[in-house]
């Protein structure tokens, strides 16, 4: 069963400011107290919303989705960041070769909430990860729970069987640029 959120960007994005607030800023706080000045990306931002309590806290973030029409949503909410120049946003594919020119080891920390099980060629990833951390940067996971069967995506499923499957809560974890 398709839920409020899937149809509602306003209700996805506070869902997501919210989730970052309560339980992603927490977590990353006990490795960056002072998230003042910390360079921060989120790949597969969608709306943005996780990036907003790390922007409220003065960190200078950047945020990249594939897919556009979530990207201009993400510049409605968030547009006076965008403005000063605390948040700059980009529709693009992470793998773009252009990354690698603009941010080679600039990221104190990335974030992929919800992101990591949508993104291709995996095996490759974590080497590429890194060569956008800064010698200080960390990498944040947060996505729905593999040892279920859909991986909380049932919801979007149009059979009224596979839709009323239950789901469960996301996992944290995280690599440090030493990994
Ligand atoms: C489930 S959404 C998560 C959105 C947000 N992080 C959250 O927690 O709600 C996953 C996002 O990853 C984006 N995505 C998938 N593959 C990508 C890629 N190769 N490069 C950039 N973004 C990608 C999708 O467009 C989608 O918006």
């Amino acid at each position: 069963m398709a839920l409020k959120q899937h149809s509602d960007a306003t209700l996805r994005y506070q869902q997501q400011v919210d989730n970052s607030r309560n339980y992603v800023l927490p977590f990353i706080a006990r490795e960056f107290p002072d998230m003042k000045g910390l360079r921060v990306m989120e790949i597969g931002c969608g709306e943005g919303g996780v990036l907003t309590p790390f922007l409220e806290q003065g960190s200078m973030c950047v945020g990249v989705d594939l897919w556009p029409d979530r990207i201009e949503l993400a510049k409605g909410f968030l547009g006076d960041y965008v403005a000063s120049g605390q948040l700059q946003l980009i529709a693009k594919n992470i793998y773009d070769v252009d990354f690698f020119g603009e941010f080679r080891h600039s990221f104190d920390l990335i974030i992929l909430k919800d992101a990591i099980e949508h993104i291709p060629d995996q095996e490759k990833l974590i080497a590429y990860l890194k060569e956008l951390l800064s010698p200080r940067g960390q990498v944040y996971f947060g996505f729905p729970p593999w040892y279920m069967p859909h991986g909380g995506h049932q919801q979007i499923c149009q059979s009224k069987v596979l839709s009323f499957l239950p789901t469960s809560t996301s996992c944290p974890g995280r690599f440090t640029a030493d990994c």
